[in-house]
């Protein structure tokens, strides 16, 4: 199964999924509306968005809200799980490393 997004404008199931989308460190990504956080990350081809105390990279583990792998910090709240946090239209994420501490 490939997490990429398939436009509803394009499926040819002919789905009707409102469009949404929130910035990732600046950057402008596409979801529609009832993904997760992590779904609209995975969607756009991340695997990881922050490292662990190794360097180590860090994304989607257990995607059920367990491991906190997936920690973002969302429109200035730190520690989100994203994979738990439903997106909504102009969310605001920053990715954030548990090595430093700190958001990148
Ligand atoms: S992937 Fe495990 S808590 Fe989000």
């Amino acid at each position: 199964m490939s997490p990429r997004l398939v436009r509803a404008g394009t499926d040819a199931v002919g789905r009707t999924e409102t469009p949404l989308t929130i910035t990732v460190d600046g950057e402008p990504l596409d979801g529609v509306a009832g993904q997760t956080i992590a779904g609209v990350l995975l969607a756009s081809g991340r695997r990881s968005w922050r490292e662990g105390p190794s360097g180590a990279p860090r994304g989607v583990f257990c995607g059920i809200g367990v491991c906190f792998d997936c920690l973002v910090t969302v429109n200035g709240a730190r520690d989100v799980r994203a994979c738990r946090r439903r997106a909504a239209d102009g969310d605001t994420v920053t990715t954030q490393s548990r090595a430093e501490g700190e958001e990148r």
